[in-house]
């Protein structure tokens, strides 16, 4: 990208020695160039809140972060993020906890990190907002006399118009995202629904397929769906230990899932459709073990000490029944494990769940395909939901909520043939290598640059 500098602020910021995961990875070379910075929440809880960031060495690019004190850290992140935005956005309004503290601390919390940016920010610099948390970013850099290119890129779902009229002030969402130049998404599915949702709560018609007039100020819209590092990934598997070896420690055919313990990732809907598989296809018992890595996540959110109580109870009782002197059907590890280990798990496992009720992108499904040996590869089962389906038609595409339909892929999965294995998993495998991390950063980033290039213009639309 020419012009200003790049700017991506975060909530997580990636720390330690050699930052790596996909969106740095992909960002890096962006951020090299152009001297660039990345901002976001240390992690860390204070006592006080800092009136400064706090810059860190070690990487090729700048890294600068900030603290948050536990009333901002429960309000904003437990609270406004987590229990509000992220259920109306998974379609999860049931789930959702409405505090006016909770909007409180969010909105405080973003006017505080815009504070903390602006002595740091150049007037060409591009600032590229990632996620649900810093929605309000924008508007507040605004306020304070910020006039360069802003875009932000929305990495889970927006919500449609039922779930938007059932946020404590919907009209604020629309505000906020009317001081962005452009906003991204994963999926079609979320700008039809944004568009939607602006006219049926706002009475804002879109502009074509991709801008709106917003507050008064011309917003661009796009879609450009995230992917991963393919070629690190590949790499990683191609590495891992031993398949054979692997295999001969569990005996039977694997199937994987890979998830953060999250309510909207179906995994109860997988335990009983692999509970139908067993009884409907017992040929099935002590030939498939079902792997289920899900560390626990926002802990301190009663609904996600709830998916937790349900699962374990779920995996024990199907345990309980099934199990056999040699053979568990399910094993469930709460812990992250290191990628490598991970990709090797993926190489290895027959089947890849990847079965959320809803979910942005999901880069599971992207890393198993990535992760498989080419001349035996394993059979991805993918929800219709995940916003990976639009373009990994070749995986058996289900709907989550039917565990019958989820049971019958299963056993599909299990018989199918290499032939069928390697056809279907080569034109996964192409998608998830053209459209990788890379090609997604520089599709946006691109974007920006017209949508900087326009600022101020007049355009006809
Ligand atoms: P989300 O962003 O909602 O968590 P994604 O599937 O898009 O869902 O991304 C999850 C990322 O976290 C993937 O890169 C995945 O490999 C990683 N991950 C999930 N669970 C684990 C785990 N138990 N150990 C290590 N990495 C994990
Ligand atoms: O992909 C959505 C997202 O909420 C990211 O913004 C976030 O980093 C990731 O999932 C994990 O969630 P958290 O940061 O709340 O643990």
């Amino acid at each position: 990208m020419s012009g200003g500098r790049l700017v991506v602020v975060s909530n997580r910021l990636p720390l330690g020695e050699n930052p790596s995961g996909g969106l740095v990875v992909a960002l890096e070379d962006a951020l090299k160039t152009s001297g660039g910075l990345w901002i976001g929440f240390s992690g860390e809880a204070a006592q006080v809140a800092s009136d400064h960031l706090v810059f860190h060495d070690g990487a090729s690019f700048g890294r600068a972060s900030f603290d948050l004190t536990q009333a901002d850290f429960d309000s904003y992140y437990l609270g406004f993020s987590n229990s509000v935005l992220w259920p109306m956005c998974h379609g999860r309004a049931d789930l959702s906890h409405i505090l006016p503290e909770y909007l409180e601390g969010y909105r405080r919390v973003n006017a505080r990190i815009a504070d903390l940016m602006l002595p740091h920010l150049r007037p060409d610099d591009r600032i590229w907002v990632q996620d649900y948390q810093l929605f309000p970013l924008a508007a507040e850099l605004r306020k304070r006399g910020v006039t360069g290119t802003i875009g932000h890129f929305l990495h889970i779902p927006f919500p449609g118009p039922a779930d938007c009229a059932a946020l404590p002030n919907p009209a604020e969402l629309f505000e906020w995202l009317s001081h962005y130049d452009l906003l991204g998404f994963q999926a079609q599915r979320d700008l039809s629904n944004l568009s939607e949702s602006a006219r049926q709560l706002m009475d804002v018609e879109p502009l074509g397929h991709d801008r709106m007039r917003l507050g008064g100020r011309l917003v661009r819209l796009g879609v450009f769906p995230v992917g991963i590092d393919t070629a690190a990934f590949m790499q990683e598997a191609r590495d891992a230990p031993d398949e054979d070896r692997m295999r001969t420690l569990t005996g039977a055919q694997m199937m994987i899932g890979v998830d953060r313990l999250d309510y909207s990732k179906g995994i109860p809907q997988r335990f009983r459709a692999f509970q139908i598989l067993l009884e409907n296809h017992p040929d099935m018992i002590e030939r498939i073990a079902f792997l289920q890595i899900a560390p626990p996540t926002r802990e301190a959110v009663a609904a996600y000490r709830d998916i937790r109580e349900e699962t374990e109870h779920l995996a024990g009782r199907i345990n309980g029944e099934y199990a056999t002197i040699n053979w568990t059907p399910i094993r469930f590890i709460h812990r992250s494990l290191p990628r490598r280990i991970l990709a090797g798990l993926y190489r290895q496992a027959h089947i890849g769940l990847v079965t959320p009720l809803a979910d942005g992108m999901n880069l599971v499904a992207k890393e198993y395909v990535a992760a498989q040996n080419v001349t035996n590869p394993g059979v991805l089962i993918l929800s219709r939901f995940a916003g990976a389906a639009d373009t990994m038609q070749e995986a058996l595409v289900i709907n989550p909520h039917d565990p019958w339909e989820l049971a019958e892929a299963m056993a599909i999965a299990m018989r199918m043939g290499a032939n069928e294995r390697r056809r279907r998993h080569a034109a996964l495998l192409r998608d998830v290598v053209e459209h990788d991390v890379g090609w997604w950063s520089a599709t946006y980033l691109d974007a920006l640059e017209q949508a900087a290039a326009e600022r101020g213009q007049v355009v006809d639309v």
